[in-house]
């Protein structure tokens, strides 16, 4: 049997359960169109650039740039307009919209690959769209350190159990709680803004890898494309990838300070906690039991963060063993930049929504804050200022009033003065008044620390920043 590309001819010895012969195969292995083609308007974008400087350098003509020009814009509205016939022959992008504008403009169209390749093309394109959502990504993360900065204004003096292990620890407040995710946002926007001025260097000249004899001018495509500076070694550029290994390592880390928010959504919204309530519009109801309302939203958010974190594994181990400059496997970067891209957008949006709308109730928070004599180590501090007791003794006392108070089922301040004095003769009525929740946040007047008045500080700081 003669091999060929049809169905009938694929290949004898492994060829049974392909339905198309070598070359279909080949064909359907090779082509990004079916998800390059996000990368149009950049494609075009770089295209005039370069076709301008290629003019004013004299190395096409006036004429010729013009049409490039023009048969490039119309290219553009087509594709716009979805009447552009995007052909998996053609590979890719940069080859679709080429083969385009010769139809469009004949041979002048030709003369646009001059001094440049696919390899610094598609380089510049994928900058520059990654750029773009960069600068998407810093909005949507400032409209979320917003939403914390409201929900934390509204409850600076909420106070809440704050918990290590998952434990009852020391009371805090609930903006305090808040205001350590707008911490958190806030270093992954500060990443955003790092990966955005490493990534602000253009590709375009490069070429294949070496450079190009004719006499471009990669400063004035540089600008014209809005980069900083054109980028200093051609083997590098081609071959680099580490602005979207940025992109997808700040996707990640930023993904994992959602994800931990949204198990806290989840834990907090369950009955046995009922710290906040999140609006119908971000749960969902079940099915079949009529009574539930479930953190769909927060459980999904938690779940992208997975998917994020795959797509940044998928290129580093693309990436790793590939020897300069530029390797085919490198095309494998796009999809997972564009779908880590479109979960982080999705997520951080649903995240605004819950944040915004979420309501606290605030008795609940309480209750829960005083529970676990989370006050104990206000005891002991007191007993170290005011009866003068070593740390670690006032420790143990208070450890005995912890006991008794289990032992009675009641909280720390509902010991008596005799009781407490039984543990220690130095205990005076004084002692009251430091074992509230409300004393002890308000108490922890360190810089950082929960008490309101710190916590306000750092509201008004922020709000400078955003
Ligand atoms: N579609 C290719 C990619 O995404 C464009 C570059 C092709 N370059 C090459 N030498 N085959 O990487």
């Amino acid at each position: 049997m003669s091999e060929g590309n049809s169905n009938s001819s694929s290949n004898q010895m492994w060829g049974g359960r392909f339905a198309a012969g070598p070359a279909s195969i080949m064909e359907e292995i090779n082509a990004s169109i079916g998800f390059d083609k996000k990368l149009y308007a950049q494609d075009i974008a770089g295209s005039i650039a370069h076709a301008t400087m290629l003019a004013a350098q004299k190395i096409i003509t006036d004429a010729d740039r013009d049409q490039i020009i023009a048969g490039l814009n119309q290219i553009k509205g087509e594709i716009e307009s979805g009447q552009f016939v995007f052909s998996r022959k053609l590979e890719d992008i940069h080859m679709n919209v080429e083969s385009r504008l010769a139809e469009l403009i004949g041979p002048a169209a030709g003369r646009l690959h001059t001094g440049r390749s696919r390899n610094d093309q598609v380089a510049v394109d994928f900058r520059l769209w990654v750029k773009a959502e960069l600068i998407k990504t810093d909005a949507l993360m400032t409209g979320l350190i917003k939403a914390f900065l409201d929900k934390a204004e509204a409850h600076a003096d909420t106070v809440m159990p704050g918990f290590t292990h998952l434990q009852t620890a020391q009371p805090v407040t609930f903006g305090h709680h808040c205001m350590a995710y707008v911490e958190m946002i806030g270093r992954d926007r500060s990443r955003v803004r790092d990966a955005i001025a490493r990534l602000d260097e253009s590709p375009l000249g490069a070429a294949a890898l070496a450079g190009t004899p004719y006499p471009i001018d990669r400063h004035m495509t540089a600008t014209a494309l809005g980069f900083r500076e054109p980028t200093r070694n051609s083997i590098d550029t081609v071959s680099d990838r580490d602005f979207a290994l940025e992109f997808l390592s700040l996707a990640a880390i930023s993904a994992t300070h959602l994800s931990r928010f949204a198990e806290e959504i989840v834990i907090w919204t369950t009955p046995q906690f009922g710290f906040i309530r999140l609006s119908d519009a971000f749960s969902t109801g079940s099915s079949i039991m009529p009574q539930k309302k479930n953190p769909d939203a927060a459980e999904l958010v938690r779940a992208k963060t997975g998917r994020i974190n795959g797509s940044l594994i998928a290129l580093l181990t693309v990436m790793k063993g590939l020897p300069l400059a530029y390797s085919k496997d490198m095309q494998e970067d796009k999809e997972q930049v564009f779908d880590a891209a479109e979960s982080l957008e999705l997520a951080l949006a649903a995240m605004t929504g819950m944040v915004a709308d979420m309501t606290v109730n605030v008795t609940r928070m309480k209750a829960a804050a005083g529970a676990g004599f989370s006050t104990a180590t206000d005891l002991a501090d007191w007993l170290v200022r005011a009866v003068g007791l070593p740390f670690r003794e006032a420790h143990h006392v208070t450890g005995r009033a912890v006991a008794l108070a289990e032992s009675k089922a009641c909280d720390l301040s509902d010991l008596s003065l005799d009781e407490l004095q039984a543990i220690h003769p130095g205990v005076t009525e004084d002692v009251y008044k430091v074992v509230t929740v409300e004393a002890s946040v308000a108490a922890r007047k360190s810089y950082g620390g929960t008490a309101p008045d710190q916590v306000r500080s750092q509201i008004a700081a922020w709000r400078g920043r955003v």
